[in-house]
């Protein structure tokens, strides 16, 4: 019945990414009402409102919000008194306002420190940069066409730049072995491996600073690239969706910016090939919104890109209320200087907790994510121990996160977590979680130390897997859950008190054969809600 175009394949939802947000839709960490729940670690989204079900968090809406509560001209849709909803509703102009364009340009300049100023006739109004991105695949190749991309890289590319367009992605090949450092070789493998492949390349595309990695591009990588792409005479489309939130050093540079300080570029024709993607979807946190852009020297490319808007715009109202926001220069100052304290904070939280539980994270000036280094937990050094350890990490410690191979990394052991999408004491619970899994399970830490299974010294039940259990019958193992059960039903456990019991979802699970453990295992789930509810109300 669908068509072939709607039928392929390339979408990706079927990836890790896309499932380990299904799972977390059907059982939703919520404080109070599902507090055994997933905790949503994959959402790249600074994003606390909480409803019955689930919970919105960005760490700085608080100073948007404050900012439309004393400004209600903007969401009441009026200027100096009088209504502007008919003006509003008949707008259709698809190059978009151009008081927002104006604020939006500006708004780019002051995220790069005004180093570099941005022109509003030369950009493109898009739904995000989901659009931008796309928009800018059809206009610059042809299906079949390829674009080079550096692993790790944001899942969502596969769809974005894939799927409608029919253009393939040849991947640049980076590792840990230089923090995943965009190198020269790299750049030229990829190339030749296209050509190889019998793809044409029409450019490369970075997201500067990275997703997932947090960190911003150094400007020898810029560089290599600048050369790189005019020597091959292909383009540069630089993602720079998470330009505003570069908390720590080294400071942001932009292509824009490395390209201006590039010495003689005169007569390359590399100016006409580089184009910025943006959105604000991660610096004001408003992925709802659907606000993107394309920004490009080309006059070409702005004027295909622009025809092509009609399909993604940004409405008229949407336009109205961010043009009133951006427009008050203290405010914005104010709030981009805030929201990078705030991130910065919380990547802090999770980095040291992690630490604590032996796991590392690269170093990371930006974004909304760490990039974790899991390695040592992993069954051994294949993508399929790295499934199995996301599988554990969803199901029994309860957080989705990302694994790497969705990010197309080429180590497995590698996940992203995402900490500005939840309030304070979710993180700390995710953290303990994680280290009440690692205590289970032991192993060797990113230094090369031994971890041993221990037992929890905090007043609350792990669920760990302990290797004498781990051999212990079925029945042993059901009538410890037996025991448990009944203690609670009698009220005779308090919040706070520690049960010995240490299991692991795996053992029930291997012997789920056995129907008393069958039975059992579903008890076990309340039980265990029980007890972590107990923990979060009283401890
Ligand atoms: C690198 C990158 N590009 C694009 C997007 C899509 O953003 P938008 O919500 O603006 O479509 C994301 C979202 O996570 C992203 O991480």
């Amino acid at each position: 019945m669908l068509s072939r175009k709607a039928r392929f394949n390339s979408h990706g939802q079927d990836s890790s990414y896309f499932l380990g947000w299904e799972e977390y839709q059907k059982n939703p960490y919520h404080h109070l009402h599902n507090p055994s729940g997933i905790i949503q670690m994959g959402l790249a989204e600074n994003q606390a409102t909480c409803t019955f079900v689930t919970c919105f968090y960005n760490l700085s809406f608080d100073i948007i919000e404050s900012w439309l509560e004393n400004n209600p001209d903007a969401t009441g849709f009026h200027r100096n008194g009088k209504s502007l909803f008919r003006e509003l509703a008949l707008f259709q102009d698809y190059r978009g306002l151009p008081s927002f364009k104006n604020e939006l340009a500006d708004f780019m300049g002051e995220i790069r420190g005004n180093k570099v100023r941005f022109d509003p006739n030369r950009i493109v109004l898009t739904a995000g940069s989901t659009s931008a991105n796309e928009t800018l695949m059809f206009c610059l190749a042809e299906p079949g066409d390829a674009f080079l991309l550096p692993t790790p890289y944001y899942p969502g590319f596969d769809r974005d730049l894939k799927w409608r367009t029919g253009v393939e992605i040849v991947p640049i090949s980076c590792s840990s072995s230089n923090k995943f450092r965009i190198t020269k070789p790299a750049l030229e493998e990829a190339y030749q491996h296209a050509q190889k492949l019998n793809l044409t390349v029409k450019g490369v595309l970075i997201t500067n600073p990275s997703n997932p990695l947090g960190t911003s591009m150094t400007r020898a990588e810029l560089n290599h690239l600048i050369s790189f792409a005019s020597a091959k005479r292909i383009h540069i489309v630089s993602d720079e969706i998470y330009s505003g939130t570069v908390f720590d050093t080294p400071s942001f540079i932009s292509i824009a910016q490395a390209m201006m300080e590039y010495k003689n570029l005169e007569d390359t024709g590399i100016w006409n090939r580089v184009h910025i993607v943006y959105s604000l979807s991660k610096d004001l946190g408003l992925p709802g919104f659907r606000v993107g852009m394309i920004y490009s020297n080309n006059q070409t490319v702005v004027a295909a890109a622009t025809k092509m808007s009609s399909f993604g715009l940004v409405s008229s109202q949407t336009q109205h209320l961010l043009t009133g926001i951006l427009a008050d220069k203290n405010f914005i100052k104010s709030y981009i200087d805030k929201n990078r304290k705030r991130i910065r904070k919380r990547k802090q939280m999770l980095v040291s907790g992690l630490l604590s539980a032996g796991i590392d994270c690269l170093k990371s000036n930006a974004g909304l994510f760490c990039w974790v280094d899991m390695r040592h937990l992993l069954r051994n050094d294949t993508f399929e121990a790295e499934m199995e350890l996301w599988k554990k990490v969803l199901y029994e410690v309860g957080l989705n996160v990302s694994p790497g191979s969705s990010c197309h990394c080429g180590e497995p052991g590698w996940f992203r977590l995402c900490f500005a999408n939840m309030s304070k004491e979710t993180l700390k619970l995710s953290v303990k979680r994680i280290k009440a899994f690692v205590d289970s399970v032991g192993g060797i830490d990113s230094k090369g130390r031994m971890i041993s299974p221990k037992r929890s010294n905090t007043p609350f039940v792990a669920m760990e897997v302990f290797t004498k259990v781990l051999d212990a019958p079925a029945f042993l193992v059901a009538f410890l859950f037996l025991q448990i059960n009944k203690k609670l039903l009698a009220s005779e456990l308090v919040p706070g008190d520690r049960v010995n019991l240490r299991v692991s979802r795996l053992i029930l699970k291997d012997q789920s054969h056995h129907p008393l453990v069958r039975d059992l295992f579903k008890v076990r789930v309340n039980v265990l809600d029980k007890l972590i509810s107990q923990e979060i109300y009283y401890n």
